[in-house]
C-alpha cells in the first residue's frame, strides 16, 4: 500500500531542438533558399527554407529521367531530423537542458503552478484565470466517476496484469461508453472528451492498482484536489476521509507537472499518427499509453529500478558500469535522451524533489546505488562522450518507490502526468490545417516481382 497519506506514512535549434520560439531573436529567412545540384542529371534545384527547414515535397522535383521516378525522398528512421508538425506548445533546447510550456519554464511551473493549471495552459496556450481555472477544475472533478461497466472490465483481468495493460485497454475501451466523441470536430464534443480523459485516467489508474493487490475499488472522493483524489483511490482503507501527506502529494504533483508535455517524443507521435485517421480521441490517447509502455520511454523509470536491484549493493557499480560499456550489460537504464545532450532539466528537479521526499522516509541503499551510478557515469568518458546524462526517469522511480508504489505502476503514474500533453497535442494536430492523415513513405528493399509457385504439397 503506497506510502502517500499521513496515516500510513513514517513519522515523516540544433540537431533535435525546437526551432527557436517566435519570440527568441532569429533572423528573418524570407526568401532563403537551398541550391541542391544533382549530379545525376547536373540540374541545380532551388528548394526554398523556412523556419530552418526544408518542405520534404519539395524534393520531389528532383527527379532523374526515369518515367518510373517519383522524386528525391528524404530517408530518415526514427525520425532522427524530420519535423513532423509546427506545435506552439513545448520548446526543447536539448544542448542548454531548456524546457518551455507555452514559454514558461519548466522549473517557474514545477515551483509554482498546478497540474490542472499546467494542463489547461497547454492546451489554451495561456494560464487560465480564477474563474477559467475554478470552472476547469468544477468540471473535471464531477467527471472523475468511471462507468460501473468499467469496474467490470478491469475485474476481468487477471491478478497479475501490468497495470499499463490494463491502462491501455481501459483507455481504448472508453470510446466504447462515449460513442459522440467520434464526432472531433465539434468543439463541444472535444472539450467534454478531454474533461473525461484528464479526469477518469486517475481514477481507472488506482483501480488497476486495487485490482491487482485484490482490494476493493475506491471511488473518488470529490470533496478531495485532484492529486490528494488520486492517491485516496490508491491508497485509502477504512478512513471516512483520506488525508495525503503533504510533502507526497506535492512531488506527485511537481512529477505530473514534469511529465505533462515533452513535444513530438515516442507517444505524443502515436497520438498524432494515430489520430491523424481522424479516430475518436480515447482511441488516439490509448496508442500513446502503449508506446510509453515500452521500455526506451516510459517504461524506463521500471527499468532503472530493476537494474539497481540486480547491481545490489554500491561496491558493485564499477563492474556494473564496466558491463555497459562492453556491451555485455544492457544499458544504463535513466541514462541519455534523443534531444537532451545534456542534463535533462526535468532530472534536476526530481533529484531535488528525490531529497524532499527522502527528508521523510529516510535514506535507502537503492539511492546510495543511484547516485553512485550517477557519479561514475558523469565522471567516465564512455558517457560523457556521448552526452549521456540522467534523464528524468533516473530518480522518479526512486521516488515512487520510496512511496511504496509497486514498480510496474511507475509508467502509469508517467502517464496520468503526460495526459494533458498528448491532448493538447492531439487538438493542435486536429485543427492544423497542413496536416493530413500520417503516412511515411519508404524504400522498398524486397525481392521484384515473381510468379507465384507453390511450396505445399499438392492436394
Ligand atoms: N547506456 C549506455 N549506452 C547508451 C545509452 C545508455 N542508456 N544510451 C545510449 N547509449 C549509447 C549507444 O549504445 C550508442 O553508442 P554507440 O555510438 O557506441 O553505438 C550511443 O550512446 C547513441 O545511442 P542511440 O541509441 O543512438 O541514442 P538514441 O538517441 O537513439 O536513444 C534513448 C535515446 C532510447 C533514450 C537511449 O539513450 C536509451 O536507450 N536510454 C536508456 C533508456 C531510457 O532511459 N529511456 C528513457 C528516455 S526518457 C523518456 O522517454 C521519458
Amino acid at each position: 500500500m503506497p506510502k502517500t497519506g499521513t496515516s500510513t506514512a513514517p513519522a515523516a535549434p540544433k540537431r533535435n531542438s525546437t526551432k527557436s520560439p517566435p519570440s527568441a531573436a532569429a533572423p528573418a529567412q524570407a526568401g532563403s533558399a537551398l541550391e541542391i545540384k544533382d549530379t545525376r542529371t547536373s540540374k541545380t534545384y532551388s528548394v526554398s527554407v523556412a523556419e530552418g527547414a526544408i518542405r520534404a515535397v519539395e524534393l520531389k522535383k528532383i527527379k532523374t529521367a526515369d518515367p518510373d521516378d517519383s522524386g528525391l525522398m528524404s530517408y530518415d528512421p526514427a525520425f532522427l531530423n524530420t519535423a513532423s508538425c509546427r506545435s506552439a506548445i513545448t520548446y526543447i533546447d536539448g544542448d542548454k537542458g531548456i524546457l518551455r510550456y507555452r514559454g514558461y519554464p519548466i522549473e517557474q511551473l514545477a515551483e509554482n503552478a498546478t497540474f490542472l493549471e499546467v494542463a489547461w495552459l497547454l492546451r489554451h496556450g495561456e494560464l487560465p484565470n480564477q474563474q477559467e481555472y475554478d470552472q476547469f477544475v468544477h468540471d473535471i472533478t464531477f467527471h472523475t466517476y468511471v462507468h460501473e461497466n468499467m469496474r467490470k472490465f478491469l475485474e476481468g483481468f487477471r491478478y497479475d496484469a501490468h497495470p499499463m495493460a490494463m491502462l491501455n485497454s481501459s483507455i481504448a475501451g472508453l470510446a466504447a461508453f462515449y460513442p459522440s466523441a467520434r464526432n472531433i470536430f465539434d468543439e463541444t464534443e472535444r472539450n467534454i472528451s478531454i474533461i473525461r480523459l484528464l479526469a477518469k485516467t486517475p481514477t481507472i489508474a488506482a483501480f488497476s492498482y486495487r485490482h491487482v493487490k485484490g482490494l476493493p475499488f475506491v471511488y473518488p472522493d470529490n470533496r478531495l484536489p485532484y492529486v490528494e483524489n488520486f492517491l485516496s483511490m490508491v491508497a485509502r482503507m477504512s478512513e471516512s476521509k483520506y488525508e495525503a501527506n503533504p510533502v507526497f502529494a506535492r512531488a506527485l504533483e511537481i512529477l505530473f507537472i514534469l511529465h505533462a508535455d515533452h513535444e513530438q517524443n515516442c507517444s505524443t507521435n502515436a497520438v498524432r499518427a494515430v489520430g491523424s485517421s481522424h479516430v475518436d480521441p480515447f482511441s488516439a490517447v490509448s496508442a500513446g499509453v502503449a508506446a510509453l509502455f515500452g521500455p526506451l520511454h516510459g517504461g524506463a523509470n521500471e527499468q532503472v529500478l530493476r537494474m539497481i536491484n540486480e547491481i545490489g549493493s554500491v561496491k558493485n557499480v564499477p563492474a556494473f558500469i564496466e558491463s555497459v560499456k562492453s556491451g555485455q550489460g544492457g544499458r544504463l537504464m535513466g541514462f541519455g535522451h534523443r534531444v537532451y545532450k545534456s542534463y535533462d532539466p526535468r532530472a534536476k528537479i526530481v533529484k531535488r524533489l528525490a531529497d524532499e521526499v527522502f527528508k521523510v522516509v529516510g535514506v535507502d541503499k537503492d539511492l546510495e546505488i543511484a547516485l553512485e551510478l550517477e557519479r561514475i557515469a558523469l565522471s567516465d568518458d564512455y558517457f560523457t562522450s556521448r552526452k549521456l546524462y540522467p534523464n528524468v526517469d533516473f530518480y522518479t522511480g526512486l521516488i515512487y518507490r520510496s512511496m511504496a508504489f509497486p514498480t510496474d505502476f511507475f509508467t502509469v503514474l508517467f502517464a496520468i502526468g503526460r495526459m494533458p500533453g498528448w491532448l493538447a497535442q492531439w487538438e493542435e494536430m486536429l485543427l492544423d490545417k497542413e496536416q493530413k492523415i500520417a503516412r511515411p513513405r519508404q524504400i522498398y528493399i524486397g525481392p521484384p516481382e515473381r510468379p507465384y509457385r507453390s511450396k505445399l504439397k499438392a492436394k
